[in-house]
């Protein structure tokens, strides 16, 4: 398969392993709500913020929608990762500006996404999928690193969204009115989207010219270009005329009995008057649930740019509405990306969060049907996080939970969403240990490095216990902080024979971390244990 080279690729294509493991801190003043409801809204640089997740999240989200920069040469973006290569390290702090000044516009933005895009796949479960919105100036760039970190095989479609309806005649060359979203999954053969609920204009195609008892129907074609099992033959209309066979290079789609069988079910349709080419009555209350979705959105069904404007002024209060400047996305646009991709318990991320659209999306998909879906959104500047994304959903989740108080019809609508923001590295520089990281954080950076899945749910703070979890039959053990109840320096976080028969039962092979080890080699292979040294045997990125 061919693939793109760009100035900085190889210094940053593991550039996401290298990140260090950072900590997030839970605000609770900048909280809102039910802190329980599982929603976040982190404030930060996403490769951070992201890597500080991953240990949490790690397989286990659904779907994710980002909505990068374009990279259009008027949005004002930096480049300021933190790699360590000189043809990068000069771009730092510089606006990436218009192609005439910044030659290397379109290097420095796939150095952005790279990383980004590759941690964001280790979030997606085995059935999930990732929705990415962009436009003509990288989309092709985007689809060639997609390819290479996704697989060309777990393309799904790149769907063209009308984000404008009217025509712009101070266009230059043509005038632009679509977007694309990008669509990969993490493995096409196990990813299906879920159907769209029919809209009253596709109901509304359902007629029933003769008072058919089974209710409105639609007609569709007898005849095909495929032989199937049926063949050619001649039919006799009711009404006399006979048909001596399917229209030329075409075949009946049944067999001669089987459309003896539906002309007798009354499921042929021959016209009014009963002489027509027959054609196959579709019931409504027969066809699937719903639509399969298509690649063509209309903003007629999921919203324009305008709408999307509207939307952000009627929940945030700006002083001057020139400053909606982040481009939203209309929130049916997300809610089409929700509907078929997620269920209702599913983990929704966003990475490039802006006003924060898909969380009032995955909200407002909540209050309609009951879910209990969950968002992570992300947003880098602390201004639009704190003012505008903070706020937005603030509004919402005021607007939703008085709505369904005074409805009296179902439940009351009770979210939240904790808001999070980065906090140190879990090693210092040193690589030692950071002095405020507790027993959990740690704990669940070292399952998490040690076995690529998030540490399974661990009982009330009183009964820690050293044995993280198993998987594969290994036993991951922690022996850190006097984890023990031995609260001496070092006691409890050496590993003796005493520690050992104090350890909860695995009889399959062990990995123990901790702080030291008493026990010989030979001992340790007859226990079926791999001892790792805290902190030099911890993976700090
Ligand atoms: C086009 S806007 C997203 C708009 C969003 N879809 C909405 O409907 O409001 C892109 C957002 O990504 C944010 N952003 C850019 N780089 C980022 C980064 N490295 N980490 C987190 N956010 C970032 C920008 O501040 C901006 O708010």
């Amino acid at each position: 398969m061919p693939t793109l080279d760009w100035i900085g690729k190889k210094a940053v294509v593991n550039h996401h392993r290298e990140v260090p493991y950072r900590l997030l801190r839970c605000d609770e003043k900048l909280s809102m709500g039910d802190p329980g409801s599982g929603n976040l809204l982190v404030e930060g640089d996403n490769l951070l913020a992201l890597k500080a997740l991953l240990p949490y999240y790690a397989g286990q989200v659904k779907c994710i929608y980002i909505d990068p920069p374009y990279n259009t040469g008027n949005e004002n973006w930096i480049y300021n990762d933190n790699v360590n290569s000189f043809e990068i390290r000069k771009w730092l702090g510089h606006v990436v500006g218009k192609e005439a000044e910044d030659l290397s516009r379109d290097d420095k933005w796939l150095c952005m996404m790279y990383p980004r895009l590759a941690v964001l796949r280790e979030f997606l479960s085995e059935d999930g999928a990732i929705f990415i919105s962009i436009d003509d100036n990288e989309i092709h760039n985007l689809r060639s690193m997609m390819n290479e970190i996704y697989g060309k095989k777990n393309f799904i479609a790149s769907i063209i969204w009308q984000k404008i309806f009217s025509t712009k005649n101070t266009a230059r060359h043509l005038s632009e009115s679509h977007d694309y979203i990008v669509v990969y999954s993490k493995n096409a053969n196990i990813w299906r989207p879920n159907l769209i609920e029919r809209s009253d204009v596709a109901n509304k195609r359902y007629k029933n010219p003769d008072n058919d008892p089974r209710g409105p129907w639609t007609s569709g074609d007898c005849s095909a270009r495929n032989p199937y099992n049926a063949g050619i033959y001649s039919i006799k209309c009711p009404g006399g005329r006979t048909i001596s066979g399917p229209p030329k290079g075409m075949y009946w789609r049944f067999s001669k009995e089987k459309f003896e069988e539906l002309d007798k079910d009354k499921r042929i349709w021959w016209g009014k008057s009963n002489n027509n080419v027959p054609r196959l009555k579709r019931f409504l209350s027969e066809v699937k649930e719903g639509v399969t979705p298509d690649t063509i959105w209309f903003h007629k069904e999921v919203g324009n740019t305008q709408e999307a404007k509207k939307e952000l002024l009627a929940t945030v209060q700006f002083d001057n509405s020139a400053s909606v400047f982040i481009s939203p996305k209309p929130t049916r646009l997300l809610r089409r990306i929700i509907e078929i991709s997620t269920n209702k318990d599913s983990i929704i991320l966003d990475s490039f969060a802006g006003t924060g659209t898909t969380g009032q999306a995955v909200l407002a998909a909540n209050e309609a049907d009951g879910g209990k879906r969950r968002f992570i959104c992300i947003e880098m500047e602390s201004d639009i996080c704190q003012n505008i994304t903070k706020t937005r959903l603030n509004t919402v989740l005021t607007e939703y939970k008085k709505r369904t108080e005074n409805s009296g019809e179902h439940k009351i609508f009770d979210s939240g969403f904790r808001y999070c923001k980065l906090a140190y590295p879990i090693f210092d520089k040193t690589g030692q240990i950071h002095s405020e990281v507790t027993f959990a954080d740690l704990a669940t950076h070292v399952f998490f490095t040690e076995t690529g899945e998030p540490i399974p749910k661990q009982p009330k703070k009183k009964e820690t216990s050293p044995l993280l979890g198993i998987v594969n039959d290994v036993a991951v053990y922690f022996l850190f902080n006097g984890i023990l109840g031995d609260k001496r320096a070092n006691g409890g976080n050496i590993l003796t024979s005493k520690v050992l028969a104090e350890l909860p039962v695995h009889k399959g092979p062990k990995v123990i971390y901790g702080e030291g080890c008493r026990l010989g080699i030979s001992r340790l292979k007859r226990e079926g244990i791999i001892f790792k040294q805290i902190p030099y045997q911890i993976s700090v990125s």
